[in-house]
């Protein structure tokens, strides 16, 4: 089966076409004539075949989705931008795009890498994901919708303020609620499996890690691991509904959306992802163990 795999040289997008090459698929990428050459390397060195576009641009999907059986895409503007890249223009319009240049090409398949709405609040990235899903829904093509929960790798790291080196953490919100923290890998690994899966096609599948931890559970576990005491501060759920009302640029309030929905908890029944993806996933436990021992 032909894959192309958009988003590629991200921190899904890549371990996805990783995964595949372990199967007897073949793998497209598309790929931005602008793109880190460490990755296009990677996915040289992976054996992957790159076509150059852009979500913005229709035409370069027209070529990249010719003769794909499935298609994956994780290609999102939020952390990996260029000129011109947007919520709107990439997260939204480009995803759209990408949806019907597969239904030209006559794809079957497509995986969606999304996220969860709960509790449902509205911003600009969740208007984006949900329009793509409902074109998705309406495209004809068999669809996998992975509404993943927070990636540990991503939010559970200096970037967002969970700084544990420093023994510095800020909490969005009081950090009790429960949160499904879940490996990018293994979002990757799901992707890539959901291709030969039938029983998640056509289906919305919620994922999750193996433990739903609230964030002061997870400080207490890095203390516990020999950090030693960390000192943390809270942003009030308030603080960050006024940063959301406030922001005029798009992705700034939709970090501080996420940042809410962060702060409100999201505990995931993963029932239906274990039956369908029977893999081990990586708790939180065995994430701070490979970050405390640098490998
Ligand atoms: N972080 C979380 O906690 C979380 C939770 C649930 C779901 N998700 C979803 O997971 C997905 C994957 O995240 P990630 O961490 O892998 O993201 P990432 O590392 O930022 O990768 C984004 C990818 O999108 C590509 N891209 C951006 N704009 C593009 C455009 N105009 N045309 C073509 N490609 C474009 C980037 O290409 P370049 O390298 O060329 O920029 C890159 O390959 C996202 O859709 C995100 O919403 C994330």
């Amino acid at each position: 089966m032909n894959v192309l795999v958009v988003g590629a040289t991200g921190l899904v997008g890549l371990e996805i076409c990783r995964r595949l090459q372990e199967t007897d698929h073949s793998v497209r990428a598309l790929v931005r004539a602008t793109a880190e050459a460490a990755k296009r390397a990677e996915l040289d060195t992976l054996g992957v075949e790159m076509v150059e576009g852009d979500l913005k641009d229709p035409a370069s999907l027209d070529r990249a989705c010719a003769g794909v059986h499935a298609v994956i895409s994780t290609a999102s503007s939020t952390l990996s931008r260029q000129g011109g890249d947007s919520i709107k223009s990439v997260d939204q319009d480009g995803q759209l795009a990408l949806v019907d240049a597969a239904v030209r090409a006559g794809a079957e398949h497509f995986v969606f890498v999304s996220f969860r709405q709960n509790p449902r609040i509205e911003h600009p990235l969740t208007a984006a994901k949900r329009a793509v899903e409902r074109r998705l829904k309406g495209s004809g093509m068999r669809y996998t919708i992975l509404q993943a929960s927070y990636f540990m790798e991503v939010w559970l790291t200096p970037a967002l303020g969970f700084d544990y080196a420093q023994r510095k953490v800020r909490l969005y919100g009081d950090g009790t609620n429960p949160i499904s923290w879940i490996s990018y890998r293994d979002v990757a690994r799901i992707a890539a499996a959901a291709v030969d899966q039938p029983a998640a096609h056509n289906a919305v599948v919620e994922l999750g890690g193996p433990q739903a931890l609230s964030p002061r559970e997870v400080v207490r576990l890095f203390e516990a691991a020999g950090v030693g005491p960390i000192k943390t501060e809270e942003i009030s759920e308030a603080d960050l509904e006024s940063q959301m009302a406030a922001a005029t640029d798009p992705l700034q309030q939709s970090f501080a959306g996420l940042m809410l929905q962060c702060a409100k908890g999201d505990a995931v029944d993963v029932t239906n992802a274990a039956r369908l993806f029977p893999f081990e996933m990586t708790s939180v436990r065995t994430y701070i163990a490979s970050q405390l021992s640098g490998t």
